[in-house]
Protein backbone atom coordinates (compact mmCIF):
# COMPACT_ATOMS: atom_id res chain seq x y z
CA UNK A 1 0.00 0.00 0.00
CA UNK A 2 1.73 3.35 -0.92
CA UNK A 3 2.02 6.10 1.74
CA UNK A 4 -1.10 8.03 0.75
CA UNK A 5 -3.73 5.05 0.63
CA UNK A 6 -2.26 4.65 4.01
CA UNK A 7 -2.98 7.56 4.81
CA UNK A 8 -6.82 7.73 3.57
CA UNK A 9 -7.29 4.32 5.78
CA UNK A 10 -5.64 6.09 9.19
CA UNK A 11 -7.86 9.25 8.61
CA UNK A 12 -10.48 7.27 9.73
CA UNK A 13 -8.58 5.72 12.81
CA UNK A 14 -7.70 9.35 14.38
CA UNK A 15 -9.13 11.35 16.99
CA UNK A 16 -9.43 14.96 17.45
CA UNK A 17 -6.71 15.22 20.01
CA UNK A 18 -3.98 12.79 17.85
CA UNK A 19 -5.26 15.73 15.11
CA UNK A 20 -4.63 18.37 17.42
CA UNK A 21 -0.77 16.89 17.99
CA UNK A 22 -0.25 16.53 14.76
CA UNK A 23 -1.59 19.50 14.00
CA UNK A 24 1.11 21.22 16.43
CA UNK A 25 3.95 19.76 14.00
CA UNK A 26 2.45 20.22 10.91
CA UNK A 27 2.23 24.14 12.55
CA UNK A 28 5.84 24.37 13.29
CA UNK A 29 7.61 22.49 10.47
CA UNK A 30 9.36 25.60 9.10
CA UNK A 31 10.80 26.86 12.55
CA UNK A 32 10.88 23.96 14.95
CA UNK A 33 11.02 20.07 13.46
CA UNK A 34 11.90 17.96 17.07
CA UNK A 35 9.32 18.74 19.06
CA UNK A 36 9.27 17.27 22.99
CA UNK A 37 6.61 16.48 25.28
CA UNK A 38 6.84 20.12 26.87
CA UNK A 39 6.13 21.86 23.89
CA UNK A 40 3.51 19.69 22.44
CA UNK A 41 1.64 20.18 25.08
CA UNK A 42 2.10 23.53 25.71
CA UNK A 43 0.74 24.11 21.91
CA UNK A 44 -1.78 21.30 21.82
CA UNK A 45 -3.38 22.69 25.21
CA UNK A 46 -3.38 19.39 26.48
CA UNK A 47 -1.98 17.67 29.61
CA UNK A 48 1.76 16.23 29.13
CA UNK A 49 0.50 12.55 30.28
CA UNK A 50 -2.17 12.44 27.65
CA UNK A 51 0.31 13.83 25.12
CA UNK A 52 2.45 11.00 26.02
CA UNK A 53 -0.58 8.88 24.82
CA UNK A 54 -1.64 10.10 21.87
CA UNK A 55 2.02 9.98 21.00
CA UNK A 56 2.36 6.31 21.59
CA UNK A 57 -0.52 6.25 19.07
CA UNK A 58 0.79 8.28 16.18
CA UNK A 59 4.71 6.31 16.71
CA UNK A 60 2.67 2.83 16.43
CA UNK A 61 0.70 4.15 13.36
CA UNK A 62 3.97 5.15 11.50
CA UNK A 63 2.96 9.30 11.91
CA UNK A 64 5.26 10.53 14.12
CA UNK A 65 9.04 9.38 14.43
CA UNK A 66 10.33 8.92 17.88
CA UNK A 67 14.18 9.61 19.07
CA UNK A 68 16.01 10.64 22.14
CA UNK A 69 15.99 14.31 21.36
CA UNK A 70 12.54 14.02 20.94
CA UNK A 71 9.35 13.53 18.03
CA UNK A 72 9.53 14.62 14.49
CA UNK A 73 6.72 14.42 12.12
CA UNK A 74 6.89 11.49 9.24
CA UNK A 75 5.65 12.09 5.69
CA UNK A 76 2.62 9.73 6.06
CA UNK A 77 1.58 12.14 9.41
CA UNK A 78 2.13 15.21 6.89
CA UNK A 79 -0.08 12.88 4.14
CA UNK A 80 -3.15 12.11 7.17
CA UNK A 81 -2.93 15.90 8.42
CA UNK A 82 -3.39 17.23 4.74
CA UNK A 83 -6.63 14.52 3.86
CA UNK A 84 -8.03 15.82 7.12
CA UNK A 85 -7.87 19.29 6.35
CA UNK A 86 -9.18 18.93 2.85
CA UNK A 87 -12.23 16.62 4.18
CA UNK A 88 -12.73 18.73 6.77
CA UNK A 89 -13.10 22.16 4.02
CA UNK A 90 -15.41 19.61 1.51
CA UNK A 91 -12.74 19.95 -1.01
CA UNK A 92 -11.55 16.13 -1.11
CA UNK A 93 -14.51 13.00 0.76
CA UNK A 94 -13.00 10.23 -0.86
CA UNK A 95 -9.96 8.98 -2.69
CA UNK A 96 -10.03 6.85 -5.15
CA UNK A 97 -7.31 4.88 -7.40
CA UNK A 98 -3.52 6.27 -7.27
CA UNK A 99 -3.41 7.24 -11.44
CA UNK A 100 -0.03 8.60 -11.51
CA UNK A 101 3.47 7.59 -10.17
CA UNK A 102 6.18 9.95 -11.29
CA UNK A 103 9.48 10.73 -10.52
CA UNK A 104 7.80 13.50 -8.15
CA UNK A 105 4.47 12.41 -7.35
CA UNK A 106 2.28 10.30 -7.03
CA UNK A 107 -1.69 11.30 -8.51
CA UNK A 108 -4.62 10.07 -7.18
CA UNK A 109 -8.10 10.44 -8.70
CA UNK A 110 -10.48 11.78 -5.78
CA UNK A 111 -14.42 12.80 -4.88
CA UNK A 112 -15.77 16.04 -3.49
CA UNK A 113 -19.01 15.93 -0.98
CA UNK A 114 -20.86 16.17 -4.39
CA UNK A 115 -19.04 13.08 -5.68
CA UNK A 116 -17.26 15.53 -8.78
CA UNK A 117 -13.93 14.13 -9.64
CA UNK A 118 -10.65 16.07 -8.50
CA UNK A 119 -7.25 15.68 -8.91
CA UNK A 120 -4.66 15.33 -5.55
CA UNK A 121 -0.75 15.63 -6.78
CA UNK A 122 1.15 14.89 -3.22
CA UNK A 123 4.84 15.85 -4.02
CA UNK A 124 7.49 13.19 -3.44
CA UNK A 125 10.44 15.12 -4.76
CA UNK A 126 13.53 13.83 -3.78
CA UNK A 127 12.97 9.97 -2.72
CA UNK A 128 15.98 8.55 -3.78
CA UNK A 129 18.06 11.49 -2.88
CA UNK A 130 16.09 11.18 1.15
CA UNK A 131 17.67 7.83 1.25
CA UNK A 132 20.82 9.09 0.89
CA UNK A 133 20.22 11.83 3.27
CA UNK A 134 18.43 9.14 5.32
CA UNK A 135 21.90 6.69 5.21
CA UNK A 136 23.84 9.37 5.94
CA UNK A 137 22.19 11.26 8.63
CA UNK A 138 19.64 11.19 11.50
CA UNK A 139 16.35 10.03 9.94
CA UNK A 140 14.73 12.58 12.23
CA UNK A 141 17.15 15.63 9.94
CA UNK A 142 16.02 13.76 6.93
CA UNK A 143 12.77 13.79 7.40
CA UNK A 144 11.76 17.06 7.85
CA UNK A 145 13.74 18.81 4.87
CA UNK A 146 12.58 16.47 2.55
CA UNK A 147 8.96 17.55 3.86
CA UNK A 148 9.62 21.13 3.47
CA UNK A 149 11.32 20.60 0.15
CA UNK A 150 7.65 18.97 -0.96
CA UNK A 151 6.11 22.16 0.89
CA UNK A 152 7.97 24.28 -0.96
CA UNK A 153 7.65 22.33 -4.34
CA UNK A 154 3.63 22.15 -4.22
CA UNK A 155 3.31 25.91 -3.68
CA UNK A 156 5.69 26.60 -6.45
CA UNK A 157 3.57 25.14 -8.37
CA UNK A 158 0.04 26.03 -7.22
CA UNK A 159 1.38 29.91 -7.67
CA UNK A 160 2.38 29.10 -11.43
CA UNK A 161 -0.79 27.26 -12.47
CA UNK A 162 -2.98 29.66 -10.69
CA UNK A 163 -1.00 32.89 -12.44
CA UNK A 164 -1.31 31.10 -15.46
CA UNK A 165 -4.96 30.42 -15.72
CA UNK A 166 -5.74 34.07 -16.30
CA UNK A 167 -4.33 33.83 -19.77
CA UNK A 168 -5.99 31.15 -22.67
CA UNK A 169 -3.36 28.46 -22.09
CA UNK A 170 -4.82 24.98 -21.73
CA UNK A 171 -3.54 23.82 -18.21
CA UNK A 172 -4.98 21.94 -15.36
CA UNK A 173 -7.56 24.24 -13.07
CA UNK A 174 -5.65 24.63 -9.54
CA UNK A 175 -8.40 24.38 -6.78
CA UNK A 176 -6.18 24.25 -3.44
CA UNK A 177 -3.03 23.53 -1.73
CA UNK A 178 -2.49 22.28 1.16
CA UNK A 179 1.38 21.46 2.53
CA UNK A 180 2.92 19.51 0.19
CA UNK A 181 -0.49 18.49 -1.78
CA UNK A 182 -2.36 20.21 -4.55
CA UNK A 183 -5.86 19.60 -6.08
CA UNK A 184 -6.57 20.58 -9.86
CA UNK A 185 -9.90 19.85 -11.66
CA UNK A 186 -9.41 17.00 -13.71
CA UNK A 187 -8.43 16.48 -17.48
CA UNK A 188 -9.92 13.89 -19.53
CA UNK A 189 -7.19 12.55 -21.71
CA UNK A 190 -4.85 10.43 -22.16
CA UNK A 191 -0.92 10.81 -22.50
CA UNK A 192 0.19 12.18 -25.66
CA UNK A 193 2.79 9.29 -25.48
CA UNK A 194 0.36 6.81 -25.05
CA UNK A 195 -1.97 8.18 -27.92
CA UNK A 196 -1.41 5.22 -30.55
CA UNK A 197 -2.14 7.26 -33.58
CA UNK A 198 -3.09 11.22 -33.52
CA UNK A 199 -5.68 11.87 -36.36
CA UNK A 200 -3.68 15.22 -36.86
CA UNK A 201 -0.48 15.66 -35.54
CA UNK A 202 0.11 18.48 -36.91
CA UNK A 203 -2.67 20.48 -35.65
CA UNK A 204 -1.72 19.24 -32.09
CA UNK A 205 1.81 20.08 -32.68
CA UNK A 206 0.61 23.68 -34.03
CA UNK A 207 -1.53 24.06 -30.29
CA UNK A 208 1.47 22.87 -28.41
CA UNK A 209 3.64 25.39 -30.08
CA UNK A 210 0.36 28.11 -29.38
CA UNK A 211 0.21 26.94 -25.64
CA UNK A 212 4.11 27.40 -25.16
CA UNK A 213 4.00 30.84 -26.84
CA UNK A 214 1.60 31.89 -24.45
CA UNK A 215 2.80 30.71 -21.52
CA UNK A 216 6.23 32.12 -22.33
CA UNK A 217 4.48 35.92 -23.15
CA UNK A 218 3.60 35.44 -19.42
CA UNK A 219 6.86 34.69 -18.58
CA UNK A 220 7.29 31.27 -18.37
CA UNK A 221 9.45 27.97 -20.02
CA UNK A 222 7.54 24.86 -18.52
CA UNK A 223 11.55 22.82 -18.40
CA UNK A 224 9.83 19.33 -18.14
CA UNK A 225 7.79 19.41 -21.65
CA UNK A 226 7.90 16.06 -23.10
CA UNK A 227 5.33 13.40 -24.20
CA UNK A 228 4.42 12.11 -20.81
CA UNK A 229 3.69 15.87 -19.59
CA UNK A 230 1.11 16.17 -21.92
CA UNK A 231 -2.41 14.87 -22.26
CA UNK A 232 -4.86 14.58 -25.62
CA UNK A 233 -8.52 15.21 -25.78
CA UNK A 234 -9.37 15.45 -29.36
CA UNK A 235 -7.52 18.28 -30.57
CA UNK A 236 -7.13 19.72 -27.29
CA UNK A 237 -4.33 19.47 -25.44
CA UNK A 238 -3.30 20.26 -22.10
CA UNK A 239 0.56 20.99 -20.74
CA UNK A 240 0.86 19.60 -16.65
CA UNK A 241 3.69 19.53 -14.68
CA UNK A 242 4.83 22.84 -14.06
CA UNK A 243 6.88 22.59 -10.27
CA UNK A 244 10.49 23.45 -12.43
CA UNK A 245 9.37 25.89 -14.69
CA UNK A 246 12.11 29.00 -15.26
CA UNK A 247 11.20 32.06 -15.75
CA UNK A 248 12.01 33.54 -19.26
CA UNK A 249 14.25 36.09 -17.85
CA UNK A 250 16.58 33.51 -15.97
CA UNK A 251 19.98 33.24 -16.95
CA UNK A 252 19.47 29.66 -18.27
CA UNK A 253 16.23 30.39 -19.31
CA UNK A 254 17.64 30.04 -23.66
CA UNK A 255 18.95 26.49 -22.92
CA UNK A 256 15.65 25.28 -20.82
CA UNK A 257 13.11 26.47 -23.50
CA UNK A 258 15.53 24.80 -26.45
CA UNK A 259 15.58 21.74 -24.16
CA UNK A 260 11.63 21.84 -24.31
CA UNK A 261 11.45 22.22 -27.43
CA UNK A 262 13.46 19.70 -28.56
CA UNK A 263 11.64 16.94 -27.11
CA UNK A 264 8.48 17.62 -28.42
CA UNK A 265 10.25 17.87 -32.26
CA UNK A 266 12.27 14.82 -31.61
CA UNK A 267 8.71 13.00 -30.31
CA UNK A 268 6.85 14.12 -33.39
CA UNK A 269 9.67 13.39 -36.03
CA UNK A 270 10.33 9.74 -34.71
CA UNK A 271 6.69 9.53 -33.95
CA UNK A 272 5.00 10.98 -36.81
CA UNK A 273 7.86 12.05 -39.26
CA UNK A 274 6.75 15.48 -39.12
CA UNK A 275 9.84 18.12 -39.47
CA UNK A 276 9.94 21.17 -38.27
CA UNK A 277 13.50 23.52 -37.58
CA UNK A 278 14.02 24.43 -34.12
CA UNK A 279 15.57 27.68 -34.58
CA UNK A 280 12.15 28.91 -36.25
CA UNK A 281 9.91 27.49 -34.12
CA UNK A 282 11.78 28.75 -30.32
CA UNK A 283 11.82 32.27 -32.29
CA UNK A 284 7.81 31.61 -33.53
CA UNK A 285 7.45 30.91 -29.22
CA UNK A 286 8.79 34.05 -28.39
CA UNK A 287 7.25 36.15 -30.87
CA UNK A 288 9.97 37.23 -32.60
N1 LIG B 1 -5.18 17.42 -13.64
C1 LIG B 1 -4.98 16.18 -14.10
N2 LIG B 1 -5.97 15.51 -14.73
C2 LIG B 1 -5.79 14.25 -15.20
N3 LIG B 1 -4.65 13.55 -15.07
C3 LIG B 1 -3.62 14.14 -14.43
C4 LIG B 1 -3.72 15.48 -13.92
N4 LIG B 1 -2.54 15.80 -13.34
C5 LIG B 1 -1.75 14.71 -13.49
N5 LIG B 1 -2.38 13.71 -14.14
C6 LIG B 1 -1.83 12.37 -14.50
O1 LIG B 1 -0.76 12.03 -13.63
C7 LIG B 1 0.47 11.90 -14.35
C8 LIG B 1 1.62 12.51 -13.56
O2 LIG B 1 1.35 13.87 -13.32
P1 LIG B 1 2.53 14.97 -13.25
O3 LIG B 1 3.29 14.94 -14.51
O4 LIG B 1 1.93 16.27 -12.83
O5 LIG B 1 3.39 14.35 -12.05
P2 LIG B 1 4.94 14.05 -11.88
O6 LIG B 1 5.10 13.11 -10.78
O7 LIG B 1 5.59 15.37 -11.72
O8 LIG B 1 5.42 13.39 -13.18
P3 LIG B 1 6.92 13.24 -13.71
O9 LIG B 1 7.12 11.78 -13.87
O10 LIG B 1 6.82 13.96 -15.04
O11 LIG B 1 7.86 13.91 -12.78
C9 LIG B 1 0.23 12.60 -15.68
O12 LIG B 1 1.00 12.06 -16.72
C10 LIG B 1 -1.26 12.40 -15.91
O13 LIG B 1 -1.49 11.14 -16.50
MG1 LIG C 1 5.00 14.57 -15.22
Amino acid sequence: MSSFSKAGHLVSLLNKSDFKILKVFASSLKNRQILNLSTLSQYSNLGQSLVEHHLERLVKFGLIGKSNIGYTLLVTGLDIYVLKILSNRNIINAIGPQIGIGKEAEIYLAHDSLEQDKILKMFRLGRSSFKQIKRKRDIIFGTSNWLLLNIETAKKEYDILNYLRNSSISIPNPLYRSFHCIVMEPIYGSRLSEVENLNDPQSILENIIINLSIAYHKGYINGDLNEYNILVNNDSIFILDWPQAVKVDAINADAVLMRDVKNILNFFSRKYNIERDIGNTINIIKGI
